[in-house]
């Protein structure tokens, strides 16, 4: 059976691992450098950069040591070619050619992407295309047909900002710092979902497309608007000193000193974000054409509330929910080398002069959506 080492270090996270075609994991590390970030709110892209020169080579030797195994034993070596930020994507491309060409073995340029929708697949030999899938992460969020390796169908794409980003942005709202989203969901569990009537954009809408900017617009009203005796971190003063709080409706909110608490903003947010995840979801799958399964990739399917909401969906909709195990919904090089594998099952490699691709979209005939970009 092939054995092919993977590397990812498209955003905030270095990662390298060995997966073999009978989908055992051999090894693998993740080094995060969210510590490093944390001070900016956000990755920064030349800390990011950086951070992975650092890192790369080294965990890259301790996977090999954990499997006892050297690159004369790996079949390729595939790495994260984009969409992603450049600085990072290059170190984990150079580094990969610079193996591929000392051990004399094949490069595979991985689409990102391609490798957080292959990953149901690494968890579960069942799959079979084509299936739906919901690609939530930080920086997407897509419904598409996966027909097979390299033939991706979108059906529909946010038009502002990605569920991930949703719900980071909410999470820095209510104090809960970077990346948020795990934090919200866990503060999501002790409140209210029905505390804080919040809107869900694009719901009932004909085309299955997302948008989330007017939602977070509104967390951050919600969060100006609570009474201070229920707040537990920032002060609606805070906001109103920093600007956020122009409009003399909001004002008026502010006055109203609603009595939920942040776990009340962090559930009702939570809430209205999975009934226009089903709500759109529901939309693909009318026009989805015959699918073998209902799948989640990316980082937010490791959200406990949004997988059980959509397993309900397929249940209903008699279709098999696939979801990977949490570590394999966040960013990992465990997947890159699966999609590595399945390519290398093709045939296929790419050149060792492959360049990287900063923007690199699953279907490229896709058509840009009417708004898209608009943020609010
Ligand atoms: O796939 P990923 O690791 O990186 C990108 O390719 O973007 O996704 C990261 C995103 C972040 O926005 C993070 O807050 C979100 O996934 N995320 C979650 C949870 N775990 C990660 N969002 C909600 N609930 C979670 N449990
Ligand atoms: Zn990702």
């Amino acid at each position: 059976m092939e054995i092919v080492l993977g590397i990812e270090s498209s955003c905030d996270e270095t990662a390298a691992a060995l997966v073999s075609g009978e989908r055992l994991i051999l090894a693998q590390r993740i080094a995060s450098q969210d510590e490093a970030h944390r001070p900016y709110g956000g990755v920064v892209p030349e800390i990011a950069a950086r951070a992975h020169v650092e890192r790369l080579t080294p965990l890259i030797e301790e996977v090999m040591a954990e499997a006892g195994l050297t690159l004369a034993d790996v079949d390729a070596i595939a790495a994260t070619a984009g969409p992603g930020l450049i600085g990072g994507v290059m170190v984990g491309l150079v580094t990969a050619k610079a193996l591929a060409m000392a051990a004399e073995k094949p490069l595979i340029a991985i689409n990102h992407l391609e490798g957080h929708a292959l990953s149901p697949r690494l968890a579960d030999a069942s799959l079979d295309y084509p299936y739906l899938l919901l690609l939530v992460s930080g920086g997407h969020c897509q419904l598409l047909v996966v027909e097979g390796v390299g033939h991706y169908r979108r059906l529909a794409t946010t038009i502002d900002d990605a569920l991930g980003e949703a719900f980071d942005k909410s999470a820095k709202i209510l104090g809960l710092g970077y990346p948020g989203g795990p934090a919200l969901e866990i503060l999501a569990g002790e409140g209210d979902a029905s505390a804080v009537r919040l809107p869900r954009p694009l719901l009932g809408s004909a085309e299955p497309h997302f948008s989330f900017a007017g939602l977070k617009s509104a967390v951050m009203r919600a969060k100006a608007a609570q009474s201070p005796s229920t707040s537990s971190g920032r002060s609606f003063d805070k906001l109103r000193m920093s600007g956020t709080l122009t409009n003399p409706a909001h004002a008026e909110l502010v006055e109203a000193h609603a009595p939920y608490t942040d776990a009340d903003i962090a559930a009702s947010f939570q809430q209205a974000a999975i009934d226009c995840v089903i709500d759109r979801t529901t939309r693909a799958l009318a026009s989805a054409g015959q699918v073998t399964a209902l799948v989640v990739a990316g980082g937010v399917a490791a959200n406990l509330a949004v997988r059980s909401a959509l397993e309900e969906l397929a249940t209903q909709s008699g279709l098999r929910f696939v979801a990977p195990p949490l570590p394999l919904c966040t960013d990992n090089a465990a997947m890159i080398a699966w999609a590595g594998i399945e390519r290398l099952r093709l045939g296929q490699s790419d050149p060792l002069d492959f360049a990287p691709r900063p923007r690199w979209p699953l279907d490229e005939a896709a058509e840009p959506v009417r708004g898209a970009g608009v943020k609010a």
